[in-house]
């Protein structure tokens, strides 16, 4: 995101409290003119609020992001992700700021009854990450409509590319097949890997950003996606190298597909990257993942305990 409007020609103040965003990134572009990293927390107001002023739009894409720790620590998710949110909004409307986007999840179709899934699919968050983006882009549209903000927000998925999050997090499965492929370690295929999903380039999901940013179209959401959806088992293949499988996890959806036809209809954008040629990136830039954790089954198991323990059973009956 930063580096498209560096190189569009606009001032970016870059705001990230590094809690699970990589320092390296963010100072990737100290001498490029124009740029200002400002390390706080999106709750602290009072700082944010000086780094708004004068600024003309804001891409919010802070948050924690990741399935598993919003399942064991859902008030640190609903803080940084629904709290987060109103104080960037309250910042932006102090400053005056005239344009508002944000970056919202599509993981809050849950598991969808329709395929491509359009904005209009039910609601169904199926763990805290998910419920915290969406109840966020309620507050962003809120904002709109009660104070009169130029609010616009855009469903991302299975958004993948250089420089993402490499935190100890077990989470996307580009990250965990990269690091294994760099270790020399058999690809973790969930299920029977035909399972598929949307794959979309990170230089798309910023170009839709950046699309819907300069779109006049106020109080809307539009989904993003590559416009196609692939099997994980094609993606380990494109990867290279030997496999190993593990258990299917509860709330997980067999296939994410997004419809993008609002998008593509109401703002002309369109995604550019094809999924071979985007894992070809990827893999030109696979050192980055150099240091993200190598997981193995057993670890995998370990760590999405939480996960089987409360997406796997059935919801209360209320009787004794
Ligand atoms: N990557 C995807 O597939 C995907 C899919 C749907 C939605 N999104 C949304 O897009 C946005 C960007 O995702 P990403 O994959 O680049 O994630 P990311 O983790 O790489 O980036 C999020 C950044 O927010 C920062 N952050 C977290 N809490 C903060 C706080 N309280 N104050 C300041 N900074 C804070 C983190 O340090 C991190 O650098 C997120 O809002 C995410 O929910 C991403």
């Amino acid at each position: 995101m930063v580096e498209s409007l560096l190189d569009d020609g606009w001032t970016v103040r870059c705001v990230d409290n590094l809690s699970t965003g990589q320092r390296k990134n963010v100072e990737l572009f100290e001498n490029r003119p124009g740029y200002s990293f400002h390390r706080m927390d999106i709750n602290d107001l009072e700082a944010l609020l000086p780094v708004m002023r004068g600024a003309q739009c804001v891409f919010h894409l802070a948050a924690l992001a990741d399935i598993v720790p919003s399942i064991d620590n859902p008030l640190t998710y609903h803080r940084a992700n629904v709290d987060g949110t109103i104080c960037v909004l309250e910042a932006a409307r102090a400053a005056g700021v005239q344009r508002f986007v944000y970056a919202a999840s599509s993981s809050c179709y849950g598991i969808p009854d329709v395929y491509p899934t359009p904005e209009t699919a039910p609601i169904r968050a199926e763990y805290p990450y998910a419920l915290t983006k969406y109840v966020g882009e309620q507050y962003v549209l809120h904002w709109g409509k009660v104070y009169g903000m130029s609010v616009i927000s855009v469903r991302l998925l299975n958004v993948y590319g250089p420089r993402a999050r490499t935190t100890g997090t077990y989470g996307a499965v580009f990250g965990v097949f990269l690091a294994q492929k760099l270790a020399g370690k058999p690809l973790t295929i969930v299920g029977d890997g035909t399972q598929t999903r949307d794959f979309t380039y990170v230089t798309d999901a910023v170009s839709a950003l950046i699309a819907a940013a300069r779109s006049g179209i106020v109080g809307d959401v539009f989904n993003i996606g590559s416009g196609g959806t692939y099997p994980v088992k094609a993606l380990a293949e494109l990867i290279g190298g030997p496999m190993t499988y593990i258990p299917k996890r509860p709330g997980e959806p067999d296939c994410t597909f997004a419809d993008i036809r609002k998008i593509r209809e109401r703002i002309g954008w369109r995604p550019r990257i094809s999924f071979e040629d985007g894992v070809r990136m990827v893999l030109k830039h696979i050192e980055d993942w150099q240091d993200a954790p190598v997981w193995t089954p057993e670890s995998i198991a370990d760590a999405t305990r939480s996960w089987f323990k409360y997406l796997g059973k059935e919801p209360a009956s209320g009787k004794p």
